[in-house]
């Protein structure tokens, strides 16, 4: 195609996805109907898994709960099932384990049917410097934050795909944007399972399968456990969030097909200075946030969770 034809659409393109995200300031975007559909949650026994579970069930859906918790993903089973989920199943899935995601994956396709959503949730995190992470915690934070996305992928996409329709959420965290000082691991997990998600978001708009949305998550410390003892510096500019704020979020993401969420609001501004500051000043401002020190008390859940 001709240059000045194509850079006119684009610029005209351009004017008008803005003048669009502009109005969605005011106008709300008109949220879909998944009624009935068959919702997914990994690590759904404890924390964001758990009330995301009730949301969920909340909008009349059939919820498959997985984690290694069997007591816990009870208790979310029993708390979906009050919230008006109009089928609960529920699956012991070790998420570290490739074969056992699969072998279970299989009883679920049989079981519950296909999977239209898919929430990526589980994960674990080490919490010590590198160099004293032990060899077996580095390789299990990759094996649950990201490989089991792949492998989760490769068992529920396929449906998705045939059908156009469905909805793959990543539950990731801001350390998938921005490196923390005592989280090497975690974080390499999260910017892995962001890129993915990415990836193949875009892998699926480019084969036409634009029915298969994908909403990647990338929240700042979560109050539900996993990270405590972790102190915020400046509560205000960025607070530790409250669970039950953060699950209503993403449920809003996922119904109005929202592709990136972070949170607080602010972090999409951090997310965007750490590429454009000279990086002298980067660390500054890191330091100001307190970013240097995040780990410094951390103590963490005192059992370890999927
Ligand atoms: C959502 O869709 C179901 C059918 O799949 C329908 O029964 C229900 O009334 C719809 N809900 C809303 C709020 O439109």
């Amino acid at each position: 195609m001709n240059f000045l034809v194509e850079t006119v659409q684009v610029l005209l393109l351009s004017i008008w996805y803005n003048v669009k995200s502009f109005v969605h300031l005011f106008v709300p975007i008109k949220k879909k109907n998944i009624s009935g559909e068959v919702v997914l949650i990994t690590g759904a026994g404890s924390g964001i898994g758990r009330l995301m579970a009730q949301e969920f069930a909340a909008l009349d859906t059939v919820l498959v709960l997985w984690d290694i918790n069997q007591d816990g993903m009870k208790e979310t089973a029993r708390l979906a099932k009050q919230s008006g989920a109009r089928k609960v199943y529920c699956y012991l899935c070790d998420c570290s384990d490739k074969n056992e995601v699969y072998r279970v994956a299989d009883e679920v396709k049989r079981e519950a049917g296909d999977v239209s959503i898919l929430v990526n949730n589980a994960g674990i995190v080490t919490g010590k410097k590198f160099m004293d992470a032990p060899d077996s915690l580095i390789e299990k934070t990759l094996e649950v934050n990201t490989m089991a996305h792949f492998w989760t992928y490769k068992a529920f996409l396929p449906a998705m795909i045939a059908n156009n329709h469905g909805h793959l959420v990543s539950i990731a965290s801001s350390a998938g944007l921005i490196g923390v000082n005592g989280l090497a691991d975690y974080c390499a997990s999260k910017f892995a399972a962001v890129g993915f998600a990415e990836s193949v978001g875009l892998e699926l708009l480019a084969t036409g399968k634009d029915g298969v949305k994908t909403t990647i998550v990338c929240p700042y410390f979560i109050n539900t456990g996993m990270f405590d003892g972790c102190q915020t510096k400046w509560p205000t500019l960025l607070p530790i969030l409250d669970p039950h704020y953060v699950a209503k979020k993403i449920i809003n993401a996922v119904l109005t097909d929202q592709v990136y969420l972070l949170l607080p609001k602010s972090m999409y501004f951090i997310a965007a200075l750490k590429n454009i500051l000279p990086m002298e000043q980067g660390i500054a401002l890191g330091q100001y946030l307190g970013a240097f020190s995040l780990m410094d008390t951390f103590r963490g859940h005192s059992r370890k969770k999927s």
